[in-house]
């Protein structure tokens, strides 16, 4: 039976989502026929002109050509009636573009990707009034552009859910992306009020495409380390090779989370990423140390100028958290240990494995989280995207547990 049309309905919605998304014609195509009770009927195709076709805008013109071609030709396979205006579209489309246009793996596109929150979620402090979070993303055609980085990978739509589904886990926390790529992570950390965001990535022109994405998505972005910027609109962008990342360049961003999706899959990469983990995860006797004048839980070795141990203040770990004792009997400075998340998919088991045994020969807790921290099912409409291909791994340094 067909349905209402109406883009606040969930069906209309994901109709609307999924072409927004750039999604591939079938799947937009079956969206069409949900919302028409199983074929796609004037009304639909009404609906779809009047909310996207009417004004294409910055739509990637070869994409509307090739789903106006394939949406037409499935309503006259339905024996169905094609609204004119679809006709003359596609016919305009059809002398403006020729065929090389559309193969040109270079090509920049932009999608439009809307989280789209059920019903009951208007507690999250992530849910807009609207229900639906829209991020506006410039992405290439070709999937090995910029490194991999200028592609949506399925990690990063998977992380994106994670904190819009549990933004308690990343508000007033300073996050640090490894390998971001678009910077849709970034976007969502944002959105969540991370303390700070820090994204980064080793490719040049991938990083050049993460700031235009911010940017465009209203954010403003530091290329620097630069400390006391109080802007919650302000995203910092480095440029940080795993291979050449300095121990000590690593130990300036001390963050409270560390973020990494779809970033274990080459294996002469893999030690230089554990071990750029290990330094970000271990970090809390060093945060600590550095604004305490002394650490003597921590590193018995440090000594005043006299030789004397220093015990003025006195660093304690437990549970994850860190305390500082002073001599006066009072404490301060509770601060949880740095946790990673990494969102994957298993590509190649071997792989998988090296990047476990690398992780336990660093000290790194790696847990499997994938059962019991689920994410809400926010892009649902996307039938490019399955959710349950993507598993989630928490890292913790196992020197400071
Ligand atoms: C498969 S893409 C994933 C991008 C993004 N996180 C996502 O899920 O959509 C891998 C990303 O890691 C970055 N990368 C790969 N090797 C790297 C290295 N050695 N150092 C820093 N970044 C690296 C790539 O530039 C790319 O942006």
């Amino acid at each position: 039976m067909e349905q209402d049309l109406d883009p606040s309905l969930p069906s209309s919605r994901h109709l609307l989502s999924s072409i927004l998304a750039m999604e591939p014609s079938h799947c937009v195509i079956s969206h069409a026929r949900a919302c028409g009770g199983g074929s796609i009927t004037g009304q639909v195709q009404q609906f779809i002109w009047d909310h996207c076709l009417s004004a294409p805008g910055d739509f990637h013109a070869p994409y509307l050509k090739n789903f106006l071609k394939k949406l037409i030709s499935q309503v006259e396979s339905d024996r169905g009636y094609v609204l004119d205006n679809l006709y003359e579209l596609y016919a305009h489309y059809m002398t403006s573009f020729k065929d090389d246009s559309l193969t040109k793996r270079d090509a920049k596109i932009c999608k439009r990707i809307s989280f789209l929150f059920p019903e009951g979620c208007s507690e999250l402090l992530s849910c807009p009034h609207s229900r639906a979070v829209v991020f506006s993303l410039q992405c290439s055609l070709n999937m090995l552009e910029g490194d991999t980085g200028c592609s949506i990978w399925p990690s990063s739509l998977f992380l994106s859910e994670l904190i819009l589904s549990h933004p308690e886990l990343f508000s007033n926390k300073s996050c640090f992306e490894i390998g971001s790529g678009v910077g849709l992570v970034g976007l969502c950390l944002a959105h969540v009020k991370a303390s700070q965001v820090i994204l980064s990535d080793g490719d040049l022109s991938t990083l050049a495409n993460m700031k235009f994405n911010l940017e465009l998505n209203n954010l403003n972005v530091e290329a620097n380390m630069t400390e006391g910027n109080k802007d919650p609109n302000m995203v910092k962008c480095l440029y940080l090779p795993w291979e050449s990342a300095s121990e000590s360049q690593l130990q300036e961003i001390m963050p409270d989370v560390v973020l990494g999706a779809d970033v274990i899959y080459d294996p002469a990469c893999l030690p230089h990423l554990v071990r750029v983990l290990a330094i970000l995860l271990n970090q809390m006797n060093s945060s600590v140390c550095r604004q305490h004048s002394s650490c003597k839980n921590l590193s018995p070795n440090i000594k005043l100028g006299n030789g004397e141990p220093n015990h003025e203040n006195d660093i304690e770990i437990c549970d994850g958290r860190c305390k500082a004792i002073y001599n006066d009997g009072s404490s301060s400075m509770s601060k949880e240990a740095p946790v990673a998340y990494i969102a994957y998919v298993i590509r190649n088991i071997e792989t998988f494995n090296y990047f476990l045994s690398l992780g336990t020969q660093a000290n790194l807790d790696i847990v499997d989280l994938t059962d019991s921290l689920k994410p809400l099912n926010l892009l649902c409409f996307m039938q490019s995207f399955n959710q349950a291909s993507v598993r989630l791994l928490r890292i913790t340094s196992s020197n400071i547990q």
